[in-house]
C-alpha cells in the first residue's frame, strides 16, 4: 500500500492546497495531510482550527487523513511509515527552497520528495496574501474552498 505525506502550514488552507491534495490523493492509496506545528511561526489559525478546516475540505476524499506534527518532518514520516513527501511548486523561487528542503530530508531520513506543479489558476495564491486581503475586507471566494470561505473570512477580517 503506497502512502505519501503532504506537509504544510495551511494558515489557512487554500484552493491551491486543495488542488494538490486531490491530485496527490488520486496517485496514492493514502495521503496524510500533515500540519506542521512550528512554535516560531506565529499562525493566525490554531492547530485545531487548521485541522478542522482541512477535514472539512477533504471530507469527500476517503483516502485522506489529516494529522498534525511537531519536530522534524522526517521523524514524523518515519513514525507514519511513509517515505514520500509531496510538495507543490509555484515558481522558480519555490523550486530553489523546496530543493534544499528535499535534499535535507533525503539525507536526514532517506525520504524522497515528489513535486507537483501548481495549476496556473492557483499560482498567485499564498496564505500570507489571503490573510492580508481578508483583513482589508475583500471576500476570498476565488482563493478559498467555498465550504470554509465564510469562517476564514470572518476570522481574518480586521484581524491582521
Ligand atoms: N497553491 C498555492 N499556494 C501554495 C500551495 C499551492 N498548492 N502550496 C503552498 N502554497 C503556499 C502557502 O500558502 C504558503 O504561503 P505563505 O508563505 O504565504 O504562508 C507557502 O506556499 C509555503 O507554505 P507551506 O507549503 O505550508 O510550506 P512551509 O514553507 O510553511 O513549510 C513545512 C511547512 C511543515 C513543510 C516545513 O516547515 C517543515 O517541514 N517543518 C518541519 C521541520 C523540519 O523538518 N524542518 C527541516 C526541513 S529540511
Amino acid at each position: 500500500m503506497k502512502k505519501a505525506i503532504y506537509p504544510g502550514t495551511f494558515d489557512p488552507p487554500t484552493l491551491g492546497h486543495l488542488n494538490i491534495i486531490q491530485r496527490a490523493a488520486a496517485k496514492f492509496d493514502t495521503l496524510v495531510v500533515a500540519i506542521g506545528e512550528n512554535p516560531l511561526k506565529k499562525t493566525k489559525f490554531s492547530i485545531e482550527e487548521r485541522r478542522e478546516l482541512l477535514k472539512t475540505i477533504t471530507a469527500d476524499l476517503s483516502n485522506v487523513e489529516v494529522l498534525a506534527f511537531g519536530g522534524l518532518l522526517v521523524d514524523f514520516a518515519k513514525e507514519q511509515k511513509i517515505d514520500i513527501i509531496v510538495r507543490a511548486i509555484r515558481t522558480i523561487f519555490d523550486f530553489e527552497s523546496e530543493t534544499l528542503q528535499a535534499e535535507m530530508n533525503r539525507h536526514l531520513g532517506g525520504v524522497e520528495t515528489l513535486y507537483f506543479a501548481v495549476d496556473e489558476k492557483y499560482r498567485l495564491i499564498s496564505s500570507t496574501l489571503i490573510r492580508e486581503i481578508a483583513s482589508h475586507g475583500k471576500r476570498l471566494d476565488r482563493f478559498i474552498p467555498k465550504e470554509i470561505e465564510e469562517v476564514v473570512y470572518r476570522r481574518l477580517f480586521k484581524q491582521l
